[in-house]
């Protein structure tokens, strides 16, 4: 199974259009070690043309133009994105679909009841898609094992419901229900060999726990590396937890957790433009190379 990461950063990307702190002007003017990043989302693959799209972000075109095998040609109209899976309804991992609506066959989405009740009153993404190639909606039921797609034969998903955040504009922001967010634990059925997938982890839970003991591979939550990160630059008043992310540093942060599977591929993904980690020299980002976690980048490929 392949894993190919379409785009690392958080919502806002890498660097942020409006944002003028150290590492956005910084990877701006060129004058720092590091390198851009578009919004979240990666595609899964079994060695076939056809790719699941996990997240559709609003970058979803320019990822596109730099995969080319996300074009097959093997129609006058086609496209390697079979389906599109959905952790949550954040605007950074649903609004690309908008972009995929000149589809000549209606869009297979795969989502929660949760996600899909966002998208139909906060952010009514689907009735307007609806206008253009129509969504066939398959609901991802949490109490179900694990689901498959059609077009991609031998590859198992089963969805880990996390604790982390409703977007802003959800009727239910303050009301968290479960579903809201999940991981995903992605499995070739052939190999037995897995990838957890949890771009927006706030709590590691027991399902969590569990699900990144099965996993040979975690592809987990890189948002912040300090819980105050945002208050300390001065870009708002909200701590990581607030926002559903879990930091990297301290105690009970995303280093700790992961430190009891260093026999696996730990990658940090969804990076905040705020986070030093993104500096390639950064004390951070060497205490991270020592420890051999890995820090997602656009264009990264993973073979699970
Ligand atoms: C988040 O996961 O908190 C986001 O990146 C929010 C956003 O899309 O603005
Ligand atoms: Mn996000
Ligand atoms: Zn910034």
């Amino acid at each position: 199974m392949q894993i190919h990461v379409l785009g690392s950063a958080a919502g806002g990307g890498f660097p942020q259009w409006n944002c003028n702190c150290p590492n956005c002007s910084g990877v701006r003017l060129g004058s720092i070690q590091a390198q851009p990043r578009t919004q979240s989302s990666i595609i899964v693959g079994n060695g076939t043309p056809d790719w699941a799209l996990i997240n559709a972000s609003p970058d979803v075109l320019t990822q596109i133009k730099s995969t080319p095998l996300l074009q097959p040609a093997r129609h006058i109209r086609d496209s390697g994105i079979a389906a599109v899976v959905l952790m949550d309804a954040q605007v950074d991992h649903v609004t690309g679909l908008m972009m995929l609506r000149e589809r000549s066959s209606p869009l297979p989405l795969y989502a929660t009841k949760q996600v899909f009740e966002d998208l139909t009153s906060g952010l009514p993404l689907i009735k307007t898609l609806d206008h253009y190639c129509k969504v066939v909606q398959h609901l991802i039921d949490l109490n179900q094992d694990s689901f498959q797609i059609e077009a991609l034969q031998g590859i198992e998903f089963k969805p880990v419901p996390l604790s982390s955040k409703a977007p802003p504009y959800s009727p239910h922001r303050y009301d968290p229900h479960l579903g809201d967010n999940i991981g995903l634990l992605i499995t070739d059925k052939s190999s037995g060999r897995s990838a957890f997938y949890a771009p927006g982890l706030g709590m590691i839970e027991q399902q969590v726990e569990q699900a990144m003991q099965q996993a040979d591979v975690l592809l987990v939550d890189g948002t912040f590396w300090t819980d105050d990160e945002m208050i300390t630059s001065g870009l708002s008043k909200k701590r990581a937890i607030d926002m559903g992310h879990l930091a990297q540093s301290g105690a009970g942060g995303m280093i700790e957790a992961l430190s009891a599977y260093t026999h696996k591929r730990r990658i940090l993904i969804h990076i905040n433009n705020t986070n030093p980690i993104l500096r390639e020299d950064s004390p951070q980002a060497l205490e991270l190379k020592n420890l051999g976690i890995e820090v997602a980048f656009d264009g990264m490929q993973i073979e699970v």
